[in-house]
């Protein structure tokens, strides 16, 4: 394999669909890596499946620059994307460009950010500076509040056009690629088709030039409820659960230690 950079994911376009996913330690990271995913995000979403929030708005500066760190440690060809956390670009420009530097110090390949023509100046600065940008449109997380909820966005006409523009000053401003989040299949693919960037779908149909799915969902490491358009690859939570019970049992019955020999 070979290492994964923002030209060759850029130049998948139209000839490789592309499933990439989220890992916040180094352990998963280096599994994905090894299985060949070829694009890992340190997703804000560690707010919600790693650290017990309801929403990815608590997330730190600092528990994306740790996490990042690890999992650059641990992937060999995977392109590291960091997702940079609510706060970290929305409170000036200077220190949006500070965050961004400290993640690729931390050795990330690139950083992804949401919102749309309002985050263009931001864009454009950090592609000037050296920083890829794998931009957010659709339904972005951290306007969670705004939101009023979870909600799938671009679902009028207007707010389809809305997603449009915003995909495509995202390209103009310098993105090297846009996620498109929960948005209608046929608005995905009219996105997918008039950009010449790739689209990483999520909860965006089948035709987005490539796909993210959160870890803990694609491995069923989620307990809990999980978004309807999730594939669960693995049932993990099960097995996990299993294991623990079963040490648990054999070290109140005198199973486990064994005695030893000597
Ligand atoms: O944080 C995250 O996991 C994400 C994906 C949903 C794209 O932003």
């Amino acid at each position: 394999m070979k290492k994964w950079t923002v030209a060759t994911f850029q130049a998948a376009k139209g000839r490789q669909k592309l499933g990439c996913c989220t890992a916040y330690d180094a352990c998963f990271a280096h599994l994905a890596d090894a299985a060949g995913v070829p694009c890992i995000l340190v997703g804000d979403s560690m707010g919600m499946t790693m650290l017990g929030y309801g929403t990815t708005l608590p997330v730190k500066m600092e528990e994306t620059l740790s996490a990042t760190a690890a999992v650059a440690r641990a992937v060999k060809d995977a392109l590291v994307v960091a997702d940079l956390p609510f706060g970290s670009y929305q409170c000036g420009d200077d220190l949006a460009m500070a965050n961004a530097v400290a993640c690729l110090k931390a050795g990330a390949d690139a950083v992804k950010l949401e919102g749309g023509a309002r985050v263009c100046g931001l864009i454009r600065r950090m592609t000037e500076a050296g920083i890829p940008v794998l931009a957010h449109v659709g339904m972005t997380p951290q306007s969670v509040n705004a939101y009023g909820g979870f909600k799938t966005q671009g679902k009028t006409r207007e707010a389809a056009e809305q997603v449009m523009c915003d995909a495509q000053a995202v390209q103009d401003a310098g993105a090297f690629a846009v996620t498109l989040e929960c948005v209608p299949d046929d608005l995905a693919a009219a996105v997918t088709a008039a950009l010449r960037i790739p689209t990483v779908g999520i909860g965006a149909g089948p035709v987005c030039d490539a796909q993210w799915l959160v870890m803990h969902d694609l491995l069923g490491l989620n307990d809990g409820h999980v978004p309807s358009f999730v594939k669960k690859y693995a049932a993990l939570a099960e097995t996990a659960k299993a294991a623990f019970a079963q040490y648990v049992a054999e070290v109140a019955d005198g199973t486990f230690p064994p005695p030893r020999t000597k």
